[in-house]
């Protein structure tokens, strides 16, 4: 199969901007999805070069949505790369936007990279999104820069708000006499199915999966296993 780096390089109609090193991290999250019938959304169309890019990556039978704010890009809309037209910050009209709709299994945050953009988004799409599913804020820099509201450790970026989400991975192991989903806002989504937070240069990638709580198992090395509750620490 051709590479997703050989693709961008020689096979899109369209242009696209992204940096070089982000391919590797797509195509490690993405490539079980090749030549599948995949859901993917993503916000920020733009020229058109990215859309292009998943069209061949994925393939035909790939059901891929474009989400962008300026109505110019509808130009790009076909029966499989479905063009919607919203302003990603509008949380209540996202939450309705796809209701009758299966979920995604991929959505990719590229739009405005402002940082309540991309929380309304986050906190509208992330309950949409396919129990294994994965959700990718991309150009994360912008939480670092003045002209996008950002700075280091400074609050309601998006950087700092995904770092308080990784509580919600352990959220089964907390003891109830600690009290602690007080501290956290409860979302349900977030709490049933948050299974990792990986941070890389310029991306966040949140996954998805079904927390239902396992046994811990002791393994003597003999083919006898051992079943203990997980309350063993105690
Ligand atoms: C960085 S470009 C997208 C690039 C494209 N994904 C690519 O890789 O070629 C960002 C896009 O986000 C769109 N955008 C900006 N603010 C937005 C908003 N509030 N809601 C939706 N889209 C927005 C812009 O119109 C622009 O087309």
């Amino acid at each position: 199969m051709i590479s997703i780096l050989d693709i961008a390089t020689n096979n899109i109609k369209n242009p696209m901007f992204k940096l070089e090193h982000y391919f590797d991290i797509y195509d490690k999250y993405f490539s079980k999805y090749r030549n599948t019938p995949v859901r993917i959304l993503e916000i920020g169309v733009c020229d058109g070069g990215s859309l292009d890019l998943w069209r061949e990556y994925f393939g035909d039978t790939a059901i891929i949505y474009g989400m962008d704010i300026n109505p110019s890009v509808k130009r790009f809309n076909t029966q499989n790369t479905r063009i919607i037209i919203a302003d990603q910050q509008d949380r209540e009209y996202l939450e309705e936007l796809f209701t009758d709709e299966p979920p995604f299994d991929i959505i990719l945050d590229d739009g405005g990279h402002m940082p309540d953009q991309q929380k309304n988004s986050f906190e509208a799409l992330f309950p949409l999104l396919h129990k294994d599913g994965v959700y990718i804020v991309e150009d994360i820099q912008t939480s670092y820069w003045k002209s996008f509201n950002g700075g280091l450790r400074k609050s309601n970026t998006f950087i700092e708000f995904s770092k308080q989400l990784i509580d919600y991975i352990n959220v089964d192991h907390f003891r109830e006499e600690d009290n602690l989903l007080l501290y956290l806002p409860l979302k349900t989504a977030l709490q049933t199915q948050l299974t990792s937070v990986n941070y890389y240069d310029g991306m966040v990638v949140f996954t998805k999966g079904n927390k239902i709580r396992k046994d811990g198992i002791h393994y003597y090395g003999n083919g006898i296993t051992k079943k203990e509750s997980i309350s063993l620490y105690n």
